[in-house]
């Protein structure tokens, strides 16, 4: 067990250590992306663009076309055009064959996605590269596998793929949500009109890219870009089957409202406020580690992020003084050095979002700890912070904050911690750390949580279904479960 000397050592070792940057020279950014439609790239109608700019130093990066509402016509209509006439008659081990391609060639181009994922979001080299990337290429190797075999998904059923979907996706895990969308889509027999965030369309384009490499029937994936208005405009196209969004609770609300009376399906991926529980018996080392990496992990840029933790009240002081030493060796900065755990904020808006909770917390008599340290001067950063004497109806232990920020309470008995942990709109995600098996049955099933993790956070396989309960959407993604939301009977 390090002793608070040898983390104080390894506080100023990390602090000290030598840039180690990732190298540049894999990647090529264009001065201009067009919109993905057809197989091919296009010119918006709007002829507008929009800057996608590096929130590390707040240089721009690239120019990204906007779709407007002509756009997204086109969109929609090609990948219509492409349902009827190839993607719904071809056999399933024809459309897996073409998954299992787009597998092979993200893994082979790793390096470059990974490191335009961290140029254009933020985030940490080493989360890209072993993360987001594995992880989106084991998405499509995944669903690929399920494409020829959707009668053993559904026994004595008779799986029909829906038409075509309009898909919607965050900044948070840019590749990653393309893959979670895409994937089960074009194995179940669907096409796809999907729009990236506007602050992270680099990695989708660079995707269109290897879908049109791998010789995917054009139309079966177009992918178009803009805000929130071009979000819109797919949402209310009417020749729609299906959306899927992940996002904000607040535009998922938006979406729900303006499909509500039409035939169009849906699976919601909205916000979360997760509980962490450590109990006293926990091996309280590992369980640290755990909170550490659940809510500073991608800069708390995560919607089921451990962003509540509740501290059993006898192990409450070590486990503050253990979290405190571990955020002391945090290392915040330039997301591109291999060594740094905590990158860019994603934007200037959700910086502004951050400080504006961490000053609700302040006012609302909350205590604030933050590491020393110095953030760089360029660029959107924010210190890994906690706040201790939170009460319940404190905004910040109600609202989703999305940022590197942990709220610390305590508990006496499991009933107590159960009706706290519960008590949100949300319901994506919890973690429970305890030695002991029954008390970890015992919480997951009163635990409202689409999810829950036992010793251990943040998990993921693309064969585990996640999703949400309450205000934290409905459907599953991955699994099985990942292919209802794409079929009827
Ligand atoms: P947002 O929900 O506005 O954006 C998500 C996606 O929806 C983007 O592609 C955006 O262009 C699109 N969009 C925006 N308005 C739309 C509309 N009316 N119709 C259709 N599509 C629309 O999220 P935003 O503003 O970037 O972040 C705000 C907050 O949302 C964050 O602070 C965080 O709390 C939460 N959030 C949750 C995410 C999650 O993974 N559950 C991901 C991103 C944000
Ligand atoms: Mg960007």
């Amino acid at each position: 067990m390090p002793t608070k000397n040898t983390i104080k050592l390894k506080f100023e070792s990390s602090r000290n250590l030598s840039p180690a940057p990732e190298s540049l020279s894999a990647v090529k950014i264009k001065e201009r992306y067009e919109l993905f439609i057809n197989g091919k790239f296009e010119e918006p109608h709007s002829k507008k663009y929009f800057d996608t700019i590096n929130p590390a130093n707040e240089k721009k990066l690239s120019l990204i076309a906007e779709a407007d509402n002509t756009d997204v016509s086109k969109a929609v209509s090609a990948a219509r055009n492409c349902y009827e006439k190839t993607w719904k008659k071809m056999p399933g081990k024809e459309r897996g064959k073409y998954i299992y391609r787009i597998a092979r060639m993200i893994q082979e181009r790793a390096r470059e996605f990974a490191v335009i994922e961290t140029l254009d979001g933020g985030k940490p080299i080493r989360e890209s590269r072993d993360f987001d990337v594995p992880a989106a290429a084991n998405h499509f190797f995944y669903y690929a596998g399920w494409a020829d075999k959707l009668q053993y998904a559904f026994p004595n059923r008779q799986p029909l793929p829906l038409g075509v979907a309009g898909q919607i996706i965050p900044w948070n895990f840019p590749l990653l949500m393309a893959a979670w969308k895409i994937a089960p889509a074009l194995a179940t027999g669907n096409t796809v009109v999907l729009k990236p965030a506007e602050t992270t369309s680099l990695t989708a384009l660079k995707l269109a890219e290897i879908i049109r490499e791998a010789d995917l029937p054009p139309g079966v994936v177009n992918i178009i870009t803009g805000a929130g208005e071009t979000g819109a405009a797919l949402v209310n196209h009417p020749d729609i089957n299906k959306i899927a969004f992940t996002g904000s609770t607040h535009v998922g609300k938006i979406i729900q409202k303006a499909i509500a009376g039409t035939s169009k399906k849906a699976t919601l991926e909205l916000g979360g406020k997760a509980a962490n529980i450590i109990f006293e018996d926990a091996a309280l080392d590992q369980a640290v580690e755990g909170i550490i990496n659940g809510i500073y992990f991608n800069q708390g840029h995560v919607c089921c992020a451990g962003s509540r933790l509740f501290v059993q009240e006898s192990v409450y002081k070590t486990v503050l003084q253990k979290l405190k030493d571990r955020m002391e060796t945090l290392i915040v900065g330039d997301p591109m050095d291999k060594n740094t755990d905590i990158g860019a904020i994603n934007s200037k808006e959700q910086l502004q979002v951050i400080h504006k909770y961490i000053k609700i917390g302040q006012q609302d008599g909350a205590e604030i700890y933050q590491p020393a340290g110095i953030l760089p001067k360029k660029g959107f950063y924010c210190m890994p912070t906690l706040f201790t004497k939170v009460a319940q109806s404190n905004r910040l232990a109600q609202e989703e904050i999305f940022g590197p920020v942990l709220t610390i309470q305590t508990f006496r008995t499991d009933d107590e911690v159960i009706e706290k942990a519960n008590n949100t709109p949300f319901g994506l995600s919890a973690g429970v750390w305890t030695d002991k098996g029954s008390k970890i049955f015992n919480l997951t099933r009163k635990l409202r949580a689409g999810v829950v993790w036992a010793n251990t956070y943040n998990k993921f396989d693309p064969s585990s279904p996640f999703g949400g309960y309450k205000e934290s959407g409905y459907g599953r993604e991955g699994g099985l479960q990942g292919l209802e939301g794409y079929v009827g009977f």
